[in-house]
């Protein structure tokens, strides 16, 4: 039973509002959940709940504050809930639109994961242990994906990929991983600082060196891991997700200055998959360029993780179309893209159902909740991405693995990068 749900306006990562809510239980403990935001978002992902107006650009969420105190809590108090499953169709049914049009995706995931935690803590259970139970997954320690460079809608540099991403697959453990993820950051930090002398950082912490040029930024990276003492291709693999929605205007692909056909872009990836140890790729076309999808599928697909974000926005119903197109082989699995935390379950059964990896996902615009960190745990996913090693709501993420690391010593790290 819930005593109470509330929900108040705090500022993400960006400096953009957003929600936190926080629910009490009967016997007075108290958890919170709160929402991320994206910038490079998918056309069909449930839509957040901003005021609009000219208070912080039309983005506060005052109006998800009060829906919270009149809506929200009179339906989720004073009933006995048995299922998280029962609380998210409570909240689905209020809203429904289906995509959350009405009461906001951000107000959906903020309570769905507090109340997630409130039902780990009713059965005596940590998280993770509570996701795995509802998944029957068996739950591991994922490799975590550092975004080193930043490009695309989340950088003022030329670079139309969106992320460049180190994956230490072969740490020893999380804390191992995490140590070499912060040391290739370091590495490169001195290498991009002595090659572009001033040095910014994208929304999600990794640098954005001034160049269009991947190869330069490829090339750099590699020479960080060796740098740090690691070998490319060894013990750490690269990861790229292109974001190819920011960077298409219906028909072409924007790259270097020039418009490129899909067939052009696809021989670009061909190339640097064959030239770094390029392990997964996600968002390489449009979601709408869904034969250029089935081309790279075709090309990469059984060599590469050939990952969907916008195209498939944690959609159950996206990721089995998508399987049965052979359009992708992996999914991205972000809670706030479709709403509730049973819908995110959702999506991950299906995933498995269809033979596709998953990854665990943040958003560029985060907070300090960690709850996507016990979501990969639990899940199994064996694969996260939560940004670079540096800044708080990163680190937040990364911090919580290591610890749960220590508290559950018998939870192994991922081992799929053994081909
Ligand atoms: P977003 O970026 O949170 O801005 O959508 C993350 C991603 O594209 O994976
Ligand atoms: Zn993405």
């Amino acid at each position: 039973r819930l005593r109470s749900v509330t929900a108040e306006q705090i500022l993400d990562s960006r400096g953009h509002p957003t929600l936190q809510v926080q629910v009490v239980t009967d016997d007075g403990a108290s958890f919170s959940g709160s929402a991320p935001a994206g910038a490079s978002t998918g056309d069909h992902e449930a839509r957040e709940l901003r005021d609009g107006g000219s208070d912080f650009g039309g983005r506060g969420v005052t109006n998800a504050v009060t829906l919270v105190a009149d809506q929200v809590e009179p339906l989720l108090t004073g009933t006995k809930w048995v299922t998280l499953d029962d609380i998210d169709g409570a909240l689905y049914r209020l809203d429904g639109t289906g995509r959350f049009a009405k009461i906001g995706a951000n107000t959906a995931v903020a309570v769905s994961i507090a109340c997630a935690r409130a039902f780990a803590h009713q059965q005596r259970i940590p998280l993770h242990e509570w996701i795995s139970d509802q998944l029957g997954t068996t739950p591991v320690m994922p490799v975590p994906h550092f975004n080193v460079v930043n490009g695309g809608a989340h950088a003022a540099n030329g670079l139309a990929f969106q992320e460049f991403l180190v994956a230490p697959t072969g740490a020893r453990d999380i804390s191992d991983a995490v140590q070499m993820g912060a040391e290739i950051y370091a590495a490169l930090e001195a290498e991009l600082r002595s090659r572009f002398g001033s040095l910014g950082v994208g929304d999600e912490g990794g640098f954005a060196p001034d160049t269009d040029d991947e190869n330069q930024v490829l090339d750099t990276i590699m020479r960080s891991i060796e740098r740090a003492g690691l070998t490319p291709g060894l013990n750490v693999r690269l990861a790229l997700d292109a974001a190819a929605n920011s960077f298409y205007d219906g028909k072409y692909y924007r790259l270097h200055g020039r418009w490129r056909s899909a067939d052009d872009l696809l021989a670009r990836y061909v190339d640097l998959a064959a030239n770094y140890p390029i392990w997964s790729i996600e968002d390489p076309f449009d979601e709408s360029d869904r034969n250029a999808w089935h081309d790279i599928m075709d090309r990469l697909g059984d060599r590469v993780q050939i990952l969907g974000d916008d195209i498939f926005v944690t959609d159950a119903a996206r990721i089995r179309a998508g399987a049965k197109e052979e359009i992708a082989n992996a999914a991205l699995i972000k809670p706030n893209q479709i709403g509730t935390v049973t819908q995110t379950f959702e999506a991950l059964r299906t995933a498995r159902e269809v033979g596709f990896r998953t990854m665990i996902s943040h958003r560029s615009g985060e907070t300090l909740d960690t709850f996507i960190a016990d979501l990969a745990v639990g899940a199994g996913t064996g694969q996260i991405k939560a940004g670079a090693p540096a800044r708080g709501e990163r680190v937040a993420k990364y911090n919580r693995l290591t610890r749960l690391h220590k508290l559950y010593p018998q939870l192994g790290y991922a081992q799929w990068w053994t081909d």
